[in-house]
């Protein structure tokens, strides 16, 4: 039996597990070998989840085929769009996507079968599904009649036309196809960990999906990239930018969308981000959050030497995109189920229960206390 050892803080560098899915090594990220530069230059997001689930590229007849099943499987029960109906106006998008991704299984004749058929059958529908929800959530909660999801749009295309019931440019459906290339696989990162321990227990693919949403929420992951465009809409302008760095670093506070685990020469998803930022500063004639963006970049580098990961430029593009930042997290997760649901599919294929143990640092042993003694 392993003997329990002095723990390493929040596991860092600690290898869990074998994985065949992503690998990041120096600032190169890579899905099942292929460098995520070069499928965000060629790829497009079914064809990245096809190889994340199944480990290759698909040919033209296994792309087409994978394509028609997330299209056949976007729309969502009546039941649930009731359900969603009855969530408060004022809920958090996150929080509203987690119950309803939760009540998805009550629908779902295979949730519990834990066949390798059923489980493929489930990581199609949970995709196909995931931007329906989202879009849905932001429609009732204005008020609005969910859109009807349209089979002949791309999953990213899609999405966008059913947040505004309009088609997209075919400019800003590229935009978006690249930004869930980019977010849909990350290695051990906490919320496909979290996925990974759920499906450890033998829990079904719907358990393990939700405690990934749950892990994404929090500001120290998906949720930083809320957390950025909060701190751009409050600094003012880019002016202002400089000053407030100097401040917020003085004060010893975090800024959100700087900084990583495992990076430590630059997040290679971020230069895309950037990218795009400018691009669509450019293109709508609306430079303040490009420009506040890079110039807190260069302040954040010259004083602490902290380089901005995927959620900073990401807070920006789904600004210039017309998303509401309560959305983006949301959004992250809509990309990210792909690579949760390849890292569950594996935990499954060769499981053993992930079990760790804690160093003890509680009080040394005694005696129960009798109340009247205490
Ligand atoms: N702003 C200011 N200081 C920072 C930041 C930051 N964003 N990130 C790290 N530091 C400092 C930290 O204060 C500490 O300094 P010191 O040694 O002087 O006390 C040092 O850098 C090491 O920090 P750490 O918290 O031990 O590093 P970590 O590896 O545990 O944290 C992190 C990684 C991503 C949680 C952290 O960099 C952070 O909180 N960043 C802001 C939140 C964020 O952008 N999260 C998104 C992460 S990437 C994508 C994703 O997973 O969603």
């Amino acid at each position: 039996m392993a003997q329990a050892t002095t723990p390493t803080q929040g596991l860092e560098g600690v290898v869990a597990a074998q994985s065949a899915i992503s690998s990041i090594i120096g600032s190169t990220l890579t899905y099942r070998g292929i460098d995520i530069n070069e499928l965000a230059d060629n790829s497009t997001f079914e064809e990245t989840a096809y190889l994340l689930w199944y480990g290759e590229l698909p040919n033209q007849q296994q792309l087409q085929q994978f394509k028609s099943q997330l299209a056949a499987n976007r729309e969502l029960k009546p039941q649930l769009i009731e359900f969603m109906r009855g969530f408060p106006k004022d809920a958090l998008p996150m929080v509203s996507l987690r119950t309803a991704v939760s009540a998805l299984a009550f629908y779902d004749p295979e949730a519990n079968d834990m066949s390798p058929e059923a489980n493929n059958g489930k990581a199609i529908r949970l995709l196909a599904k995931f931007p329906t929800i989202v879009a849905a959530i932001q429609r009732l909660r204005n008020g609005q009649e969910p859109v009807a999801p349209d089979p002949n749009l791309s999953e990213a295309a899609n999405l966008l036309y059913m947040l505004n019931d309009r088609r997209p440019s075919e400019n800003a459906a590229n935009v978006m196809d690249i930004a869930l290339i980019l977010h849909a696989d990350h290695e051990f990162n906490a919320s496909t960990f979290t996925a990974r321990v759920t499906a450890s227990t033998l829990s079904d693919m719907y358990s393990a999906v939700v405690a990934a949403l749950c892990a994404l929420k929090g500001p120290l992951h998906g949720g930083a990239n809320e957390a950025v465009m909060k701190t751009l809409e409050g600094i003012g302008g880019p002016d202002e930018v400089p000053a407030w760095v100097a401040d917020a670093l003085a004060r010893k506070e975090r800024i959100m969308g700087f900084g990583h685990r495992v990076y430590k020469e630059g997040d290679p998803r971020a230069r895309w981000l950037k990218q795009m930022s400018k691009q669509l500063a450019d293109e709508t004639g609306n430079p303040k959050w490009y420009e506040m963006s890079a110039i807190m970049e260069d302040e954040v580098k010259k004083d602490k030497g902290l380089l901005p990961n995927v959620d900073f430029y990401s807070a920006s593009v789904y600004t210039y995109l017309g998303i509401p930042r309560d959305l983006f997290t949301p959004i992250f997760a809509v990309s990210r189920v792909s690579g949760w649901i390849a890292h569950i599919l594996e935990q499954y294929q060769n499981n053993r229960l992930i079990r760790p143990r804690a160093e003890y640092i509680g009080p040394e042993f005694r005696h129960y206390t009798p109340m009247g003694a205490r």
